[in-house]
């Protein structure tokens, strides 16, 4: 069974054809609009649709091309569904379903941090449910447990700004490039001391939320009291920064982990890159608890996420052969799945 996966829902085009039983990626290409959204400090999504619809047909196209795939293989398309930029979403979401009914094949709607969240399952040695996901992106900040039967549980999330928005709001304040999360990381690894010591919001409270717009404000505070910022200031507060905003995760993740008792932890999305992050949840994780990271490129937005995840739910699907039959069904309930 092959699927194409595509992926639109903010500043990346990309598509991924995967193929079952064994998973084996076909091809994978992404288009990214970094140097597009540069030049106003964060991404404009009227310009990110547009640029969505100039790229996707002719990225699936080469890709199928170079990769000698014909279309008739296809099986099914997944498409991140949301959440996400409406506009650059219904790009993706229309030229899925256009190719989906041109060859009468099935769409898949897929979640976007699900794909996200269930990237290093496709791993050699994937993490055993149940497990812990910390899932850290531009848009989400979630702690999320995943029991036996796959089914989530929201045990912590972000209050306010995600944790990948608060790297680039950071990173605006201190005239870095966009997107910030890289940026920021580059110039803390230069600095030894955290010279700023920034607060910590929430770190200490019982509940497994995070915040994280206190700490962007403090960093602002901090700029405005400095005459003009030098680049060893850029340094030292991407560092403090860093330091803050990573110690609140650690402890909240450390605290879910003790909390149910689990022996894998599964860390994806964009922020997943940071390597800062990774080697602190490796050092604070107690010894029997085996860490999942999905390669950095896989970290990001990307095509093959989507198309895993859309395999995973087909599979699923086709194990349950059950027939059901609900006496009470509210319309309302098929509002979450349009
Ligand atoms: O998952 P993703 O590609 O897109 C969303 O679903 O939002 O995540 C993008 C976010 C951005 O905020 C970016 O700054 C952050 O991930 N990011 C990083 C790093 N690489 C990407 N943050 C910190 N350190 C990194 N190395
Ligand atoms: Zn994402």
């Amino acid at each position: 069974m092959a699927i194409l996966g595509i992926e639109t829902s903010c500043d990346e085009t990309a598509i991924a054809v995967i193929d079952s039983p064994n998973k084996k990626v076909l091809c994978e290409a992404l288009f990214s609009q970094i140097d597009l959204h540069n030049l106003y400090g964060g991404v404009v999504p009227e310009l990110a649709a547009r640029d969505h619809i100039s790229r996707l047909v002719p990225l699936i196209k080469n890709e199928f091309e170079k990769n000698d795939l014909s279309f008739e293989i296809l099986d099914a398309i997944a498409v991140s569904k949301g959440p996400g930029l409406r506009g650059p979403l219904l790009v993706g979401n229309t030229i899925a379903n256009s190719i989906a009914y041109a060859l009468k094949i099935p769409v898949i709607n897929v979640h976007h941090m699900e794909a996200h969240l269930l990237m290093p399952l496709l791993d050699a040695n994937p993490p055993s449910m149940p497990f812990v996901s910390l899932l850290v992106s531009g848009g989400h900040t979630l702690i999320v447990k995943v029991d036996e039967g796959g089914r989530y549980t929201i045990m912590g999330e972000t209050k306010d700004d995600a944790l990948g928005e608060a790297f680039d709001k950071t990173a605006k304040l201190l005239n870095l490039g966009y997107p910030g999360g890289p940026e920021i990381e580059k110039l803390a690894k230069l600095s030894q001391i955290d010279r700023f010591r920034f607060p910590r919001p929430m770190i200490n409270s019982d509940c497994l939320n995070l915040s994280f717009s206190g700490l962007k404000t403090a960093v602002l505070y901090a700029v405005q009291k400095l005459d003009a910022l030098s680049d060893e200031d850029k340094i030292e507060i991407s560092n403090s920064f860093q330091n803050a905003a990573v110690d609140c995760i650690v402890s909240k993740v450390l605290k879910a982990s003790i909390q149910e008792n689990i022996s894998d932890l599964v860390v994806s999305g964009g922020v997943a890159a940071n390597e800062f992050l990774r080697c602190s949840l490796a050092d604070a994780m107690p010894s029997n608890v085996k860490l999942h990271f999905p390669d950095l490129k896989h970290c990001t937005d990307n095509g093959l996420m989507v198309a895993h995840a859309g395999l995973m739910k087909i599979e699923n699907s086709e194990k349950n052969y059950n027939i059901e039959a609900r006496a009470r069904w509210s319309l309302e309930e098929n509002n979450n799945a349009r």
